[in-house]
């Protein structure tokens, strides 16, 4: 079969002949059908993430751990998990059995891709309880996950949506898809810290976070009152890394901020996911949910991987 074949930490994958999966005890063949390429997969082949290691312990391998393919019955399905050194970027995969779920009738393979990352803007619901009318801050929210989570909220029946991001084109963009009001990282600590404070109104109720790092360091100290107050609580939610994989916590920000920090997972299980996904089908069969896939074949694999034109767009590889 044909791969996307990566030989060397740090390395870009090459297209090229690679043997097919068979399947063991308890696994299935996937007919791969898309796949989504994301700022993860590039960290783990560069040897950067912290699941770097066990992914690439064996080489050569088959980068992207998730997509969307075909049961050997046609079944189409979400699938993850692979079974090393086969990865998402092929032909075809193997994955245990039952390391899927069925897709949504009707929904196109590289459409079914974005919406598993519409879900991080529910968490909102699943992991911090929003009610109609929070305000709710987005951290990241001009990449692809982030639009997801503005028009979620939005859709969720948020008061007030507040977005951060670096440039202030691609913030516009986010106010055109919902938001109030915009905040740009990318000025000095003391000034952030302001435009947190000014941003905030009556307080954030809940924060979808995908940078962590600097910003959300920053974040935490504007929470934190100048003098004594009863504070108001905000419930943070932790679910990407894209600013760094960590921070400084003051113990303040927690002592007398009100701050809650929970992790995207917290309350998710069978069904709340499967209402969570069920919700996010719908609002892109009605077209309120709208986001940009670029498709590109898997024998471009290799200029694909490079590009860094894409900011805020999906790259999807069809086999
Ligand atoms: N837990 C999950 O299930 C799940 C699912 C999907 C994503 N994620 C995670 O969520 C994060 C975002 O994913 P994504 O797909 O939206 O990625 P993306 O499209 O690459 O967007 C990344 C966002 O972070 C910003 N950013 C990147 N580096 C930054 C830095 N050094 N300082 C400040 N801002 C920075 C980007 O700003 P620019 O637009 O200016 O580049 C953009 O807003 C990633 O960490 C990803 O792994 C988690």
């Amino acid at each position: 079969m044909k791969a996307a074949v990566l030989h060397e930490i740090g390395g870009i994958p090459r297209y090229e002949d690679f043997p097919d999966p068979v399947a063991g005890d308890d696994e299935v063949i996937i007919d791969v059908k898309a796949v989504a390429v994301e700022n993860v997969d590039k960290r783990v082949a560069a040897g950067t993430h912290y699941a770097s290691r066990q992914y690439t312990a064996q080489l050569p391998a088959i980068p992207a751990f998730d997509g969307i393919g075909a049961l050997p019955d046609g079944t189409l399905v979400g699938f993850g998990n692979p079974r090393l050194p086969y990865g998402a970027l092929a032909e075809k995969t193997v994955v245990p059995e039952g390391s899927y779920l069925p897709i949504a009738e009707g929904i196109d393979p590289a459409i079914a891709t974005v919406l598993g990352t519409a879900i991080t803007g529910m968490s909102i619901k699943t992991a911090a309880g929003f009610r109609p009318g929070e305000t709710v801050l987005v951290q990241g929210a001009t990449g692809v996950a982030g639009r997801l989570a503005v028009q979620v909220a939005r859709l969720l029946g948020a008061g007030r949506i507040i977005a951060t991001g670096r440039d202030d084109a691609a913030l516009a963009e986010v106010g055109r898809i919902g938001a109030d009001a915009v905040i740009n990282t990318a000025v000095d600590d003391d000034a952030l810290v302001q435009a947190y404070a000014d941003a905030k109104g009556d307080g954030y109720d809940v924060v979808v976070d995908f940078l962590w790092g600097r910003p959300t360091e920053v974040l935490l100290r504007s929470l934190v009152p100048k003098s004594f107050a009863f504070p108001r609580p905000t419930r943070l939610i932790q679910v990407g890394e894209s600013a760094g994989a960590g921070l400084v916590l003051a113990a303040e920000s927690l002592r007398t901020s009100g701050v809650e920090i929970y992790g995207a997972a917290k309350g998710l299980g069978p069904q709340t996911m499967q209402e969570a996904y069920g919700q996010v089908v719908a609002w892109a069969r009605s077209g309120e949910l709208s986001f940009d896939v670029v498709q590109v074949p898997l024998s471009d694999i290799e200029n694909a991987w490079q590009r860094t034109d894409l900011r805020g767009s999906r790259l999807v590889v069809v086999p």
